[in-house]
């Protein structure tokens, strides 16, 4: 199993780049969810950790890993806010699934949430949306999060690697975003075979794909991504690309690092 990183020096541009992000991390959050108790969440048990462990030691396809994360604060992925990608989508009726139509609600998964902060703008703009992530930490300030803004989204605390089980009716689409890259790359096929399984025929995967890099994988998580990998997977899954593009909208510090790929499933 691949060993975990976050106290290695990152030395490839890849993982200094996203490091700098933990400066931007806002302290209130870390609070918050450290005073959060487990158990909000749909499926979420409590789980006891071996915080003197070091975390490089940990394995990256558990839990418990990013749970220690989320407990010490060390989310430098989080932007602490929605992601400007996908708001500019939903501004300008890009995204491929309407919030509405014929009277059903469109229904979009987000796999590894996180904190969800584009969970709760998928729900203000309507849409029923199923969040899953295995760390409960964030779902229960997401959980908070939705409550206090009079929002409603289904939130499955769930290894996604599981998630068909867990599903009561497939989505129309997936939103990904840093859920690939988070993952163990030995993965990654096995990803793109439970997005397909949880899509409805015709589904969208909307995924906006960092840290794109064209250097060796290495420690992680991120794990850098390939357009090329992507696109691969993408047809041996049985999806069409539509549409791809080098957004200007990426936020400032990842701008140019990532693109977005929207395929539907075809077969
Ligand atoms: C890098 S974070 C990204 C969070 C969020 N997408 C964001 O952009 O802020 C990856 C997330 O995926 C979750 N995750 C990783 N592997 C998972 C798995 N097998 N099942 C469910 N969640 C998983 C982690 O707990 C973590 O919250």
């Amino acid at each position: 199993m691949p060993r975990c990183s976050f106290d290695f020096p990152w030395a490839s541009p890849v993982h200094a780049s996203f490091r700098q992000l933990l400066d931007g991390v806002p302290r209130s959050k870390r609070r918050l969810h450290q005073e959060f108790h487990a158990g909000v969440a749909v499926g979420c048990q409590d789980r006891k950790f071996a915080a003197a462990r070091p975390i490089r030691e940990m394995d990256v396809n558990a839990a418990a890993y990013w749970s220690e994360r989320y407990r010490r604060g060390e989310t430098g992925w989080d932007l602490g806010g929605e992601t400007p990608v996908l708001r500019e989508l939903l501004q300008r009726g890009s995204f491929p699934v309407p919030a509405q139509d014929a009277g059903r609600k469109g229904r979009i998964l987000v796999p590894g949430c996180g904190y969800g902060h584009d969970v709760v703008l998928l729900a203000r703009r309507g849409y029923d949306v199923v969040a899953v992530d295995f760390a409960p930490e964030p779902l229960g300030w997401l959980g908070e999060q939705l409550s206090r803004k009079g929002l409603a989204a289904q939130l499955l605390c769930v290894d996604l690697f599981e998630l068909p089980q867990h599903l009561s009716e497939p989505v129309d689409a997936v939103w990904e975003y840093t859920c690939y890259c988070a993952l163990d790359p030995r993965r990654r096929d096995e990803y793109f075979a439970i997005l397909r399984q949880v899509l409805r025929a015709q589904g969208w995967l909307v995924g906006l794909f960092f840290p794109l890099s064209s250097e060796p994988l290495g420690e992680g998580p991120p794990f850098p991504v390939s357009r090329e990998e992507v696109l691969a997977f993408g047809q041996r899954h049985g999806f069409v690309l539509r549409q791809r593009l080098v957004p200007q909208s990426s936020h400032p510090a990842r701008r140019g690092r990532e693109e977005l790929f929207v395929f539907q499933k075809v077969s």
